[in-house]
């Protein structure tokens, strides 16, 4: 359960990311046991959170980095990951970026087309060098998540489909700058049911079987990211069950003598270790409704106006008896809402709210829309 520092907090400016390092060791801890099996290897999703005291821990815990731009990659390099552990995805990788992860030689740039594919190979030929390849199949399984998260669709713009594979493996094998280690997929986000995983599965193991009767083996396969975890009740359940979800993979996927399974895990690392703290403007009693005006916006946690997420509000400083708020911030959008009908203990101007389960998608999608200021953060 996150305790709350207050005596720090009241000295800091609001809003800011307070992040919990005590619980992100623990969970990094439970990761790496419960991926104890042969050939498994985690990185973590960089996307979801690139704050430095956040990638410092996670590099103690050894795990390697999932990466989707050159500043990603630039990022994990600065903080002395070892690029034989970062893999490269995105549908829309530039000249440059390409040209970044060949000069540091990262493990493998997971491509989404063939358009790409020869870019690539261009782009390795030019610099006289070998590009380790894993190719993102689209297996068009629904998630069953939110639509703006879910991507393994076929109507989703990520990878290729799965007729395409045989002609962009043959076309790694007739290139000397091409090397072809494997498959890679990513079905969405924030999924809480094990069944799109198990379909993954199945859907992995017939694929390898008729690549096999074809003489061709994946060295490499990559599931991506995905799991879940509980927005509703983050004390209760502060470390995803990873044990459940590792041995989905081991109970199911049929991995071949030396193949090497990758899992590029992001919300379920860093997400209950952040809360966003914000402090209370104003208690509005408008026409209907009671309003409390807190000083972080849209602009500092978007996952409410973005994709209807809700994260818990909890009032770190009353004890006073509960009542009903809309919880909003100052943005000039009316997106701009982090919860309706809350019941919170009686507020009071300066109060601090906690926003919690932040700690993925949050800080690192802030931005200065209305020109506010980036939100600070505080570590403990
Ligand atoms: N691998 C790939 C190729 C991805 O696209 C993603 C996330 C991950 C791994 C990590 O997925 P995770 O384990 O975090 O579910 N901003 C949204 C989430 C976008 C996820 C994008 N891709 C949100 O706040 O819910």
């Amino acid at each position: 359960m996150t305790i709350f520092p207050l005596d720090n907090f009241k000295e800091l400016k609001t809003p800011f990311y307070y992040y919990d390092l005590e619980l992100l060791k623990k969970t990094l801890s439970e990761v790496n046991s419960a991926s104890d099996y042969p050939g498994f290897k985690v990185h973590y999703a960089i996307k979801a959170n690139a704050n430095p005291l956040l990638l410092s821990i996670i590099k103690e815990a050894e795990l390697g980095i999932d990466a989707v731009s050159g500043g990603e990659i630039r990022a994990a390099l600065e903080q002395g990951f070892n690029p034989a552990k970062i893999v490269y995805a995105g549908v829309g990788k530039s000249d440059e970026e390409i040209t970044l992860a060949l000069e540091n030689e990262i493990s493998c740039l997971n491509v989404e087309s063939f358009a790409e594919l020869k870019i690539i190979e261009e782009i390795a030929k030019s610099l006289n060098k070998i590009a380790p390849i894993s190719i993102r199949i689209n297996p068009n399984i629904d998630a069953h998540t939110h639509k703006y998260i879910t991507t393994g669709l076929e109507e989703n713009k990520f990878g290729i489909a799965p007729d395409s594979l045989e002609q962009m493996i043959t076309f790694c094998s007739m290139s000397d700058n091409l090397d072809f280690k494997g498959v890679h997929f990513h079905i969405g986000s924030q999924i809480l049911d094990t069944k799109p995983f198990e379909l993954l599965c199945d859907f992995i193991n017939r694929l390898q079987e008729s690549y096999k009767q074809k003489g061709i083996i994946f060295r490499s396969i990559n599931v991506g990211g995905g799991l879940g975890i509980d927005y509703e009740n983050p004390d209760q359940h502060p470390i995803p069950d990873f044990k459940q979800y590792f041995n989905i993979f081991h109970e199911n996927l049929q991995l071949e003598n030396g193949q090497e399974l990758h899992f590029e895990l992001g919300r379920s690392i860093v997400a209950q270790c952040g809360s966003l703290i914000t402090k209370v403007l104003y208690v509005k009693e408008g026409q209907k409704k009671k309003f409390a005006i807190v000083d972080a916006g849209m602009t500092d946690l978007i996952r409410p106006a973005l994709y209807q997420a809700h994260h818990l509000i909890q009032n770190l400083t009353s004890d006073g008896p509960e009542e009903v708020y809309d919880v909003v911030g100052p943005i000039c959008e009316s997106s701009d809402v982090f919860g309706t009908d809350e019941r919170l203990n009686c507020v009071r101007r300066g109060d601090l709210f906690a926003l919690r389960s932040a700690g993925a998608y949050g800080e690192i999608m802030a931005s200065r829309y209305n020109l506010r200021a980036l939100p600070g953060c505080f570590a403990k």
